[in-house]
């Protein structure tokens, strides 16, 4: 079989408890890592997989002996995919040096075999390359699955008959959709777990490896000025925002993914939901991976069902401007005309626990709208009695601080201030203590640009590290907190309100706000 480990002790064990890396010390000549890439013909692992991880062997995070098989149904030869990944990968900061050499090293290190996803011989034919290339060293194999999740089960299935290995590790990193509701999610996972331990699947959610994400924890847990405001006594609420542009013609590509998903189990579900356990969560007692993911869990137990009143649903629409039209959501060929799914949505969820009691956590994700940005955005309450007042007028908000983390573009954390307007006179002006990442001048140290986030987790997960993955039981309660809402969504066929292409989205998404006394930042 392919477990790391028996069964039973799934889950359980923390990463210190792994013992030292097969890759480095006196066992890295004797070890050798295989990267499987299943789906290797399509767009993500183009995209994202193997220039992470060039990226990965450009920096010599990858151990000595690495080799990448890229696995799909395509006929192609280790040529032809060398080829066609070689037009994606980049040396990522500017021209560097060597950048030409290590490519060719890399490509080299780079094969493709051929085969259905449910065929245990041809898993059989691709052991015995992998067997070819491990040389008879230790082999531990990191099988990726880049591809639709109605195949997860087979391939894995075949990957375990006859493709493990059988004096090292096995892991495999899934992607992401994870079922569409509660239950396919359930049985995804007790299908997975026929043939894997707990600690063998790494389910991604990207967002966890985006740089500004992972500094939240930082930001909190080690300045002492942050933590303490940390609460309902002086947060007044907190918003998560992710919002694409029109040129982002990718959701097109998977329409027909996208139209039985929709924006909240695209995004919502996870990725909003993932920062907002890390941004709500207790302090861990250890930065172990089961000490995090334990944290992280709670917070999800603790939040309040997701109820329609406050939900609201947009999808966008066509029209046209400046001489260009641009096409509404059901003008793809590939969505039913009278498709409800909603290419944006908004939510307000609360933690009833005695740190959150009655703070609202706003969300909000959108396709096609005026700009790409993703967020956090946490506004405080009024200083109370504050000396200043009338400075600000009737407008008490304005005089809020507000912490932005501005995840992408341009990453930065700043922080809207109160400030006195220089000079005679006595007038106050919002100014931003900015720490913008590319205007650092000390580029060792702040690089003009941050590793991709399937960088850091590709990495992680070579090194055992789950920190950034997402545990069965957590992807259980979020599903939990979600799947009644969309059913009733789906059941009262609620009609999304419908928003320009390109605008800045529903007016609803203002209504749902001022409802919880907020406003959008
Ligand atoms: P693709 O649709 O490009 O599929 C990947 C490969 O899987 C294809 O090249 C094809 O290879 C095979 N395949 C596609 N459809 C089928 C099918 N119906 N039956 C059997 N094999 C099929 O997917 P992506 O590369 O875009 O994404 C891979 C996974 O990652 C998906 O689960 C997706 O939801 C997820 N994901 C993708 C993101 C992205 O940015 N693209 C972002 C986040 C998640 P072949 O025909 O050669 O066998
Ligand atoms: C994916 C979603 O998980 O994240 C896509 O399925 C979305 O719909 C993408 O476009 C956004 O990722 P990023 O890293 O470009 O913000």
């Amino acid at each position: 079989g392919l477990a790391e480990e028996p069964i039973s002790r799934a889950n359980s064990k923390p990463v210190a408890m792994e013992g030292p890396s097969p890759f480095s010390g006196s066992r890295k000549e004797e070890s050798s890592l295989s990267i499987i890439i299943v789906g290797a013909s399509g767009d993500l692992a183009r995209k994202k997989i193997f220039p992470a991880l060039f990226a990965l062997f450009y920096e010599d995070c990858l151990p000595e002996n690495v080799t990448v098989f890229g696995y799909a149904r395509s006929k192609m030869t280790d040529e032809e995919l060398r080829n066609m990944i070689s037009q994606t990968l980049t040396c990522r900061i500017d021209k560097r040096e060597n950048c030409g050499d290590k490519m060719d090293e890399f490509l080299k290190r780079c094969f493709y075999h051929s085969g259905q996803y449910n065929s245990e011989e041809h898993f059989a034919q691709l052991d015995c390359k992998l067997k070819e290339k491990e040389g008879g060293r230790s082999s531990f194999r990191l099988f990726y699955l880049s591809i639709p999740p109605n195949i997860f089960v087979d391939v894995v299935r075949c990957a375990s008959t006859s493709a493990s290995s059988k004096n090292g590790w096995t892991r495999v990193i899934v992607e992401k959709p994870f079922g569409r509701d509660s239950e396919s999610s359930r049985e995804l996972t007790r299908c997975l777990k026929q043939y894997l331990a707990e600690d063998q699947i790494f389910r991604i959610d990207h967002y966890l490896g985006k740089e500004l994400v992972e500094n939240l924890s930082v930001l909190r847990f080690s300045n002492l000025v942050f933590e303490p405001l940390w609460s309902r006594n002086y947060i007044r609420n907190v918003q998560f925002i992710f919002s694409e542009d029109f040129d982002n013609l990718h959701l097109f590509l998977i329409a027909s993914y996208f139209d039985n998903y929709g924006i909240i189990r695209d995004i919502m579900q996870n990725h909003l939901l993932q920062i907002l356990t890390l941004f709500a969560m207790e302090t861990p007692v250890s930065l172990d991976a089961e000490d995090i993911r334990n944290e992280k869990v709670k917070v999800l137990r603790s939040m309040r069902l997701l109820q329609l009143e406050d939900v609201m649903v947009g999808q966008y629409k066509g029209h046209s401007k400046g001489g260009r039209t641009y096409p509404g959501y059901t003008d793809d060929p590939t969505v039913p005309n009278d498709s409800f799914t909603p290419t944006f949505a908004a939510a307000a969820l609360f933690i009833d626990n005695a740190r959150w009691d009655g703070v609202p956590f706003l969300m909000r994700a959108g396709k096609a709208l005026h700009t790409k940005r993703a967020e956090i955005r946490v506004q405080f309450r009024h200083v109370p009695g504050n000396l200043f007042k009338r400075n600000f007028g009737t407008d008490l908000d304005k005089a809020t601080n507000e912490l932005v983390l501005r995840v992408q573009p341009d990453e930065a954390i700043y922080l809207k201030i109160n400030n006195k307007v220089p000079g005679l006179g006595m007038r106050l002006d919002r100014s931003d203590l900015n720490l913008l990442y590319k205007a650092r001048s000390d580029q060792s140290r702040y690089p003009k640009e941050i590793p991709d986030a399937y960088e850091r987790l590709l990495l992680d997960a070579i090194e055992g590290e789950r920190r950034l993955f997402i545990r069965s039981d957590e992807l259980e309660a979020a599903w939990s907190l979600f799947t009644p809402l969309l059913k009733e969504l789906e059941e009262k066929k609620i009609a999304p309100e419908l928003y320009p292409y390109g605008s800045r989205g529903p007016v609803g998404v203002h209504y749902l706000a001022a409802k919880h006394n907020v406003r959008w930042g």
